[in-house]
């Protein structure tokens, strides 16, 4: 899995297909979508492209999309993936993740992406957890590992408990685990607990605070892009603060996947692999850590699903 991905998430169907396109260009191998972000048509059509175009192989790149947690029950699990699969315009992918350890009520095909809500249109909409163990859906991911249509399979969200209880079952391993990850939310023991189990970190969220102003879930002096600390090192070392979180984050060990529409961006968030952070640098930037999560079904659930959902706690 190349250290450094694309991040599609609140990445806009209108700016999807071009945005692919330009990261690939830009050098780009990794890309990571999901069913709920709602823009794998969009994303499958920039891949489309590229390919056709010759600039890349398929083999050359690494594709991530997660399950929704409208599919969890196993009979879901493969036709939700295939959902997947044709709108990526793919045949297989390199690696299918749990989006969270939370399963909702199915919710039938034709509503795309499905959300949060069971019935949006009822007059108090609501979230519809479902009692189906995670077990029978990892199950259900192995056996699209053994029919070919996936090569790895993963988890999002998950903490180090119910990382062991997975561990203790699955016949397939999971490769990968993604939460979110930056200066703020540095997950030590997490880190160290999946590097110890041979299961791959990916951080999402590295830029920390940045994805969540828009939807009002950070606010004033939540920026780790901000800190002194940051911008003394970024500005020792000719680089932007971004670049010195994205560093920061693959030097532990982690791979990173910033998300940006903007050109400029895309090429700033891969620039990261000439310089290298001291100890003491790596040192000062985990120190900011403030346990602080922006994204947690605990507080938007309840916010915007009318549902009180903690899962971390
Ligand atoms: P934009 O898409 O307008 O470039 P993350 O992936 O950590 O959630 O961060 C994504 C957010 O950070 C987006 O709001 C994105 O805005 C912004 N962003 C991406 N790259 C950079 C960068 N190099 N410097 C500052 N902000 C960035």
């Amino acid at each position: 899995m190349p250290a450094v991905g694309l991040g599609l998430w609140k990445i806009e169907r209108a700016k999807a297909a071009e945005t692919v396109g330009n990261a690939v260009k830009f050098g780009y191998r990794h890309f990571d979508s999901a069913y709920d972000y709602g823009n794998e048509a969009e994303t499958g059509e920039g891949l489309r492209q590229v390919l056709s175009s010759g600039i890349c192989k398929r083999e050359d790149l690494f594709v991530t999309s997660k399950l929704w947690n409208t599919y969890h029950e196993p009979a879901h699990v493969r036709p939700a993936l295939e959902q997947s699969l044709k709108r990526l315009q793919l045949d297989y992918l390199d690696l299918y993740l749990i989006h969270f350890p939370i399963a909702l009520k199915f919710v039938t095909f034709d509503r795309y992406p499905p959300g949060w809500f069971y019935d949006p249109n009822s007059p108090n909409p609501r979230m519809e957890p479902i009692r189906v163990p995670i077990s029978d859906t990892w199950r259900a991911m192995e056996d699209l590992v053994r029919a070919g249509l996936v090569r790895n399979i993963g988890v999002s969200n998950f903490g180090v408990s119910l990382m062991r209880d997975l561990l203790s079952y699955a016949e397939i391993l999971p490769a990968v685990l993604q939460v979110e990850m930056h200066p703020f939310l540095t997950q030590d023991k997490l880190v160290r607990f999946c590097r110890e189990q041979g299961v791959a970190v990916t951080a999402f969220s590295p830029l920390g605070a940045a994805s969540y102003y828009s939807i009002g879930m950070a606010g004033e002096g939540d920026s780790a892009l901000e800190q002194p600390a940051v911008q003394e090192i970024a500005a020792r070392h000719g680089k932007s603060p971004a670049q010195v979180l994205l560093r920061w984050g693959v030097q532990r060990g982690t791979a990173v996947i910033p998300k940006s529409t903007r050109a400029e961006r895309l090429r700033e968030n891969l620039e990261i692999f000439d310089f290298e952070l001291a100890a003491n640098e790596m040192s000062a930037i985990g120190g900011l850590n403030r346990n602080r999560r922006f994204n947690d079904p605990g507080v938007f659930c309840e916010k915007a699903f009318n549902t009180f959902f903690p899962i971390y706690e």
